[in-house]
């Protein structure tokens, strides 16, 4: 990677979590939080608020565990109980790998009334292979790519975009709040729990 993406790579994430973390709540539940990268950015910034951080994958749990000093997370692979509910949750880049309708169904149940849902994800809905192949140059795209091939990799990213997950946020029970697009490629999308 160049160093001009590089830079542009450390840029993005501190923009797209000041987008998201207006929106965490006291008890919140990151779910799907991979290496926990994004889940410890946002905890060390609301040491008061107490995160749980799911994700079914044992190595990366292992590895946030390991590798983050913050001790408002609790990192799981276990998946979490309804409990007292959450009153905010977030996916990030969740929701082209494992389906807009699966997510919502298993975040819904463990949500507050009015719980804050924060969605961050690609709008590449239908862009052709070659720009999404150009598009992809951050560090852990190029790995993603790496990992489970290009052809696989367009179809997950390019099947939805922002517009089709407002959908079914809504059709969820979600009532839209706020909706951001970042560099026409990633979006936030923030729904408040209705039903
Ligand atoms: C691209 S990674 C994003 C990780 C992290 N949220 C981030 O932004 O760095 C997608 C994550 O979704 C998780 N995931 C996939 N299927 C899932 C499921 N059924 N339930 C919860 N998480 C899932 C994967 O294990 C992976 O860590």
């Amino acid at each position: 990677m160049t160093k001009n993406l590089r830079e542009l790579y450390w840029q993005l994430i501190p923009i797209l979590l000041q987008s998201v973390r207006q929106h965490i709540g006291r008890r919140h539940l990151d779910f799907g939080c991979g290496k926990g990268l994004i889940t410890s950015w946002l905890a060390s910034r609301h040491p008061s608020t107490e995160i749980i951080a799911y994700d079914p994958n044992r190595t990366d749990i292992e590895f946030a565990r390991n590798s983050w000093r913050v001790n408002n997370v609790k990192y799981t692979h276990e998946a979490p109980e309804v409990g007292e509910g959450f009153d905010s949750a977030s996916l990030t880049f969740v929701l082209h790998e494992m389906g807009a309708e699966q997510a919502l169904s298993e975040v819904l149940p463990k949500m507050l009334p009015e719980g804050r849902l924060i969605l961050v994800d690609y709008d590449i809905k239908g862009v052709p292979k070659d720009q999404f192949a150009r598009m992809f140059i951050l560090d852990s795209e190029r790995e993603e790519l790496q990992k489970i091939g290009m052809e696989s990799a367009y179809k997950m990213h390019t099947r939805a975009g922002l517009e089709d997950y407002a959908q079914s946020a809504q059709a969820a029970g979600f009532q839209e709040t706020a909706k951001t697009k970042l560099f026409d490629k990633y979006f936030i999308w923030v729904g408040k729990k209705v039903a």
